[in-house]
């Protein structure tokens, strides 16, 4: 079994990466006979404009998957761009796929319909996303639900590809959905980079535990109900409680959907175990310098390189570049 995923160094991670995807990535590091993780720099050109502030996150990621307990000799961690060869397949692959299934990507009409003028490289995303599954011929890609369809065309355009060639170099992926496959931010909506609503795994270190706690925790939406009001065993809070402290949370919700607990109450409880869940990994986190994380992210690098470079051969000879 051969796991791969990746995440795009647009902002730091949050509980909705660690819940939807980095958790099962870690647990996942020790079951498989491959697990290859990447910061997808390539993907994120697609929004990023800062060439400074993606060199930061870039090295932030990997900092946080190192702190969260990823064992560099057991999964390769890597940037994207160190395997150029990515690109080189998705050309390949974007002559193997109509214009009109990039047309009815989830991810594409969205952008499209918040106003963005979209480029060439965010309607051919989900063919480099394509490339960087395949290349490695990885079998299983644990990813959150937004990326479903994503991982969907990647597993047609493996087929086209070999139909095409009448060949078998490409593996079928198959996905893995984690636990929580959407978790909510402090405003309800899905936790996301981009929407603002987050709750960093690693605040700045430069914040107190009154900041943190004032800035994420006390500020999550909540309606209006009374103390003695029931709850709603699915609201944010009662969510992030769950996946934060499963076995707490299972006789607290009967009271919570029973009434006689407030909001104010909850908030402190996840606060509580937010901090018991991260608390040594960011402990962990200061110890780590930015020279070791290049040093981990080049020789991961390289180890990635070597397997794509392999397909890479099968596949130009199968479609006679080579
Ligand atoms: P973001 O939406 O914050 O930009 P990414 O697109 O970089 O996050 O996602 C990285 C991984 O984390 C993906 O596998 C994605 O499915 C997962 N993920 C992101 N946000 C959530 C969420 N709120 N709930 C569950 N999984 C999520
Ligand atoms: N599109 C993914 C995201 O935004 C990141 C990604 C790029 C990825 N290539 C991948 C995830 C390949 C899994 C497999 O989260």
């Amino acid at each position: 079994m051969t796991i791969l995923s990746g995440v795009q160094p647009s902002g730091r991670l949050h509980l909705g990466n660690y819940f939807g995807a980095i958790k099962q990535h870690l647990e996942l590091q020790t079951s498989s006979d491959q697990a290859l993780y990447f910061i997808a720099n390539y993907h994120s050109l697609t929004t990023m404009t800062d060439p400074a502030l993606l060199q930061k996150h870039t090295i932030d990621i990997a900092t946080d998957y190192m702190a969260l307990g990823l064992n560099p000799n057991k999964a390769i961690l890597f940037r994207q761009s160190d395997v150029p060869e990515v690109c080189e397949l998705s050309w390949i692959l974007s002559c193997c796929v109509g214009k009109g299934v990039l047309e009815r990507s989830h991810a594409f009409k969205d952008k499209i319909a918040k106003g963005l003028d979209p480029s060439v490289g965010l309607f051919t995303y989900p063919v480099l996303m394509a490339a960087d599954i395949l290349i490695y011929r990885s079998t299983l890609i644990p990813v959150g639900r937004d990326q479903v369809q994503h991982v969907e065309m990647a597993q047609d355009i493996a087929s086209s590809f070999n139909y095409r060639y009448k060949t078998k170099v490409l593996v079928h992926p198959e996905m893995r959905l984690s636990e929580a496959p959407v978790v909510p931010g402090i405003d309800g909506r899905k936790m996301s980079k981009s929407y603002e609503n987050s709750i960093p795994i690693f605040p700045d270190k430069d914040m107190t535990e009154k900041q943190i706690w004032k800035t994420y925790f006390a500020s999550i939406v909540t309606d209006c109900k009374t103390v003695d009001d029931p709850k709603d065993p699915n609201d944010t809070l009662m969510t992030l409680y769950r996946l934060l402290d499963p076995l707490e949370s299972t006789d607290f919700q009967t009271s919570y959907v029973r009434g006689g607990i407030g909001y104010g109450d909850l908030k402190k409880r996840v606060f509580s175990a937010y901090l018991t869940m991260f608390g040594e990994a960011h402990e962990r986190r200061h110890s780590i310098s930015d020279n070791t994380i290049r040093d981990i992210l080049l020789d991961g690098g390289t180890k990635a390189r070597t397997i794509a470079q392999n397909t890479m051969s099968l596949i130009k000879t199968a479609t006679g570049i080579a």
